[in-house]
């Protein structure tokens, strides 16, 4: 089955009722190698029916809470798999509503092993997905493997091209404006645009390159744009940060001439600061490394970890 037909075949199922033969009913215990898989909610699939893997299309049940051997329910969503073979389908009982978050949520107890990402019958549900690019060279090889994985889970997204938009670094003169707007609560002036933006998405990617141990400095530009105490950001009245932010999980892109091994500082920090200062739980790396060590085939390292991580290869 091509990638394409993989992607008509599940949205054909989208708002039609199917009959789900239940294998693995709520509580349900799947020994893995590494790990017990436990079941919170009933999962199946369709008789008869060949998903991409080749097996028979497996589909999520929600809202039933109680074990189930045959259930007939409407397709309400698709968990597209970038770094799969195949997509999952999400039903529930007729009538019963489910937003794209709560159905994120109900199957993480899987889908936190894969690349994946929800699409409702309103498509990706208004999703707004930022893609923020830190990527230096024209022909970047990290912008490649970014927009490779973007293509395969997304279908469009808001692109910010740092190299274009240039933030400029807060000099003492924009800190003391922006902080004299900010505590009169005008956040009317471009400054905040950034930031607003990024509150505002509700996936994030990051595309920078692996440059001194780090990621380039237009990054951290950009990062002290969006930083605004009130709009991605608040103290709690400990002094703790609160995070501001609607996204709940972010991608961090990079290519590294070498390899990184225990240096991703960049890494490291985007994925602290997203978590304790804006609330972004998650932030995932995707890297492709050696990609200039002499004997190496840079192309090919680049197609295998674009081939690893997305359903196209
Ligand atoms: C300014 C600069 C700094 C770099 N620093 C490092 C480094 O510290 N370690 C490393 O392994 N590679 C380093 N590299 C190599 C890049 O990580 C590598 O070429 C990467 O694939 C570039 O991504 P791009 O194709 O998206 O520009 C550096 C490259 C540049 C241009």
């Amino acid at each position: 089955m091509t990638f394409e037909e993989r992607k008509t075949q599940v949205r054909s199922y989208l708002g039609k009722t199917v009959r789900i033969a239940v294998d693995r009913p709520v509580g349900y215990v799947h020994h893995k190698e590494k790990y017990d898989l436990i079941y919170p909610i009933n999962y199946g699939c369709i008789p008869g029916v060949l998903g991409g893997d080749g097996e028979e299309l497996d589909v999520y049940l929600l809202g039933v809470d109680k074990p189930c051997e045959e259930y007939a329910a409407r397709v309400i969503g698709i968990i597209h798999r970038a770094n799969d073979v195949e997509d999952k389908l999400v039903a529930a009982p007729e009538g019963m509503r489910f937003t794209r978050g709560e159905i994120a949520e109900a199957v993480n107890f899987q889908e936190r092993y894969y690349i994946s990402a929800v699409e409702t019958e309103d498509g990706f549900g208004g999703e707004k997905v930022l893609f923020i690019d830190a990527c230096a060279r024209r022909d970047s090889r990290t912008r490649r493997l970014a927009n490779a994985l973007l293509d395969s889970l997304f279908r469009d997204a808001e692109r910010v091209r740092l190299y274009d938009i240039l933030p400029r670094c807060l000099d003492g003169e924009t800190v003391e404006k922006r902080s004299a707007l900010n505590e009169k609560g005008d956040r009317s002036d471009a400054m905040f645009g950034l930031a607003k933006q990024f509150a505002d998405a509700e996936e994030i990617m990051i595309a920078a390159p692996y440059w001194d141990l780090s990621f380039p400095a237009v990054l951290k530009c950009y990062i002290e744009n969006v930083c605004v105490n009130g709009m991605t950001f608040r103290y709690a009245e400990n002094g703790v940060p609160q995070g501001l932010c609607r996204a709940k999980r972010a991608w961090y892109v990079a290519t590294a001439g070498g390899y990184a091994g225990e240096n991703l500082f960049g890494y490291g920090y985007i994925k602290t600061l997203f978590r304790d200062m804006f609330g972004i739980p998650e932030t995932r790396l995707i890297i492709a490394e050696g990609l200039d060590i002499a004997g190496n085939d840079a192309e090919k390292i680049l197609l295998e970890a674009i081939e690893k991580h997305t359903a196209r290869g």
